[in-house]
């Protein structure tokens, strides 16, 4: 049973689609909405209460979408509003939401405002919209101050006549200013529009950036870097006090619809901000990434849990979990890769993956037992939990895509500076069919060629004319914009499918069973077990129990250590590898009816 009323985004699950690499159904190599619709039935299947969408609005794809150029639009090469009106209609005839991105704290350079905002030049109206400064220096050349970007380099950017502009992200991302009228009333139209059209919700990008304060002290007297989430009101930057009141305006907004519409905000902030952001009269809920950021040891899982509860409580809402997204290594690779506690957010596969995946080795097995265990332990939270596409494949990060070949624009800012290879690993075109495996490339023996099959991925197209006569073959589309390796025919989803013993598989059962078993009681109580239940090393278990359905409890164990865990008497309804003996072994979760 899906969630419904207008609390069904208070313990969902949502399913992460990134567009462009999901599925293409007209041959250009881009995955596409109608791509989304071929495959309703599979995301049905899955049990998935809910989809969310990253961006598939027109861009240059500077960033992967997160670049946009029309808020209100369709990428032609993405498909047309009417195609997105078939998906919600797809999707809520099963009764799943939608949810859809919305990239406030920046526009594409090629958004019409910036266009626009080149063209009239300084002390115009158009380019107040943007945080256009002077520079420094006798003639302007240096950059107001020394921020860098997110994403590397300078945050500033100079234009032709002289005058610096504001990016937190890419170059061709450039902040917009939120003190202006326009902008916020044209994000509310944005709203609207999106909320007209059925969309459900919304998940709000660097929600924590809009409000800036660039004008109370002299710019380069701030030439510190304000680090994101300090929670300092003195921070010019990020998760300043003012941003609140835009989104209670988007409240007030979200509320003239029935159900509500909801969101979920970006907020890289201090855990006692979270609050905010997640309030009733705000956006409702707030991604907690520690969850994403435990390495694999109890403790850190643990005290993940514990922070997100406390700060879910804290803000009168749930809670959310989230392994893998679009931005993170995949979390079969990370936990296949040496465990090490670092301050710095997936260093190890950072590093790794700048050396294209040659510095450590990548045990597979091992990642693919913990990811087992890791999504049956977050199943069992309460609150929401978001999938990202491929997980439930088990997919693992591609480390060698070729350097010339990458898209994001990490790995080109920061060739020079603190270099990182970016995010492109995870955001590589699904495989959904294995036996459409293409031949290797000529480039490189480990990856398909894409043009003799993708996986499913692209459709094959229809010949031209009598192109099959002419020994043409059915299969013409373009390669897949990421490049696909040759292990992925492991992965295709036809074959999970038919495996009962495949991550598929066991996503499905999970997925089915925390609806049946957890969800359904409406219950977001959670108690630690006692130390006594948790076998010879209670420090290398994770074990924690919930009201369930039946009037039963549900037990969560998840064993991190090397001596075996006794289960608790009752019935295992579900364990990431069979427990021996009735005792759990390493890297293994188990949920127990008592
Ligand atoms: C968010 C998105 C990320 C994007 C950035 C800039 O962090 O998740 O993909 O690059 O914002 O829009």
């Amino acid at each position: 049973m899906r969630a419904q009323g207008s609390d069904w985004w208070k313990q969902a699950v949502v399913y992460q689609v990134y567009p462009r690499s999901f599925r293409d159904t007209d041959g250009d190599g881009l995955g596409d909405i109608r791509g989304i619709v071929s495959k309703i039935g599979y995301l049905d299947e899955l049990g998935v209460d809910a989809l969310w969408l990253s961006p598939f609005y027109p861009s240059n794809l500077a960033d992967g979408g997160y670049d946009v150029i029309d808020y209100r639009a369709v990428d032609p090469r993405l498909g047309t509003l009417a195609d997105f009106d078939d998906l919600v209609a797809a999707a809520h005839a099963r009764g799943m939401k939608v949810i859809v991105d919305i990239v406030p704290n920046h526009t594409s350079d090629h958004h019409p405002w910036f266009q626009e905002a080149l063209a009239q030049g300084p002390g115009s109206p158009a380019r107040d919209r943007y945080l256009f400064r002077p520079g420094r220096g006798e003639h302007g050349e240096l950059p107001p101050n020394g921020w860098r970007s997110v994403f590397g380099g300078s945050a500033w950017e100079r234009v032709d006549d002289g005058s610096w502009y504001l990016h937190l992200f890419a170059r061709e991302q450039p902040d917009l200013n939120w003190r202006h009228p326009e902008v916020r009333a044209d994000f509310e139209r944005t709203l609207r529009f999106w909320s007209d059209r059925g969309v459900d919700g919304f998940r709000v990008d660097v929600a924590h950036a809009l409000a800036k304060d660039l004008d109370s002290r002299p710019l380069d007297e701030l030439d510190q870097d304000p680090v994101q989430g300090s929670g300092s009101p003195d921070n010019p930057l990020w998760d300043r006090p003012e941003v609140h009141e835009i989104y209670r305006a988007w409240r007030r907004v979200f509320n003239e619809y029935e159900p509500p519409r909801f969101a979920v905000a970006e907020a890289w902030v201090a855990p006692e901000h979270q609050r905010y952001y997640a309030s009733p009269d705000e956006l409702g809920q707030v991604f907690n990434f520690q969850f994403a950021k435990a390495g694999w040891f109890a403790d850190e899982f643990r005290r993940a849990i514990a922070d997100g509860l406390a700060a879910a409580a804290d803000s009168g809402s749930t809670s959310t979990w989230v392994l893998s997204n679009h931005d993170v290594p995949r979390h079969a690779t990370r936990y296949g890769l040496p465990q090490v506690r670092s301050r710095v957010y997936h260093q190890i596969a950072n590093d790794w993956l700048l050396r294209d995946g040659s510095t450590y080795y990548e045990d597979r097995a091992h990642g693919t037992r913990r990811a087992r265990a890791a999504v049956l332990m977050e199943l069992a939270l309460p609150g929401s939990v978001y999938i990202y596409q491929g997980e439930e494949l088990g997919l693992f990060e591609v480390a060698d895509i070729p350097w010339d070949m990458l898209e994001d624009p990490q790995a080109r800012r920061t060739l020079h500076g603190d270099a990182i290879k970016g995010r492109d690993g995870c955001r590589v075109p699904l495989p959904w069919e294995a036996a459409d495996a293409p031949a290797p490339a000529a480039w490189s023996a480990s990856f398909g060629d894409g043009a003799t099959g993708s996986f499913g991925f692209s459709a094959p197209l229809a010949p031209a004319g009598d192109g099959s006569a002419d020994g043409v073959p059915a299969r013409a589309a373009a390669a897949p914009h990421l490049p696909q390796p040759l292990w992925f025919a492991g992965f295709a989803a036809d074959a999970e499918a038919a495996d009962p013993s495949s991550m598929l598989a066991l996503y499905r059962r999970a997925i089915a069973a925390r609806a049946e078993l957890l969800t359904a009681t409406g219950d977001t109580s959670l108690s630690w077990m006692p130390a006594s239940e948790l076998g010879p090393e209670p420090d290398q278990v994770v074990g924690f129990e919930r009201p369930a359905a039946d009037g039963r409890a549900l037990a969560c164990v998840a064993n991190f250590g090397a001596r075996p865990v006794p289960l608790p008497a009752g019935e295992v309804v579900l364990a990431s590898v069979d427990p021996v003996d009735g005792a759990l072994p390493q890297d293994a979760c188990a949920w127990v009816l008592r």
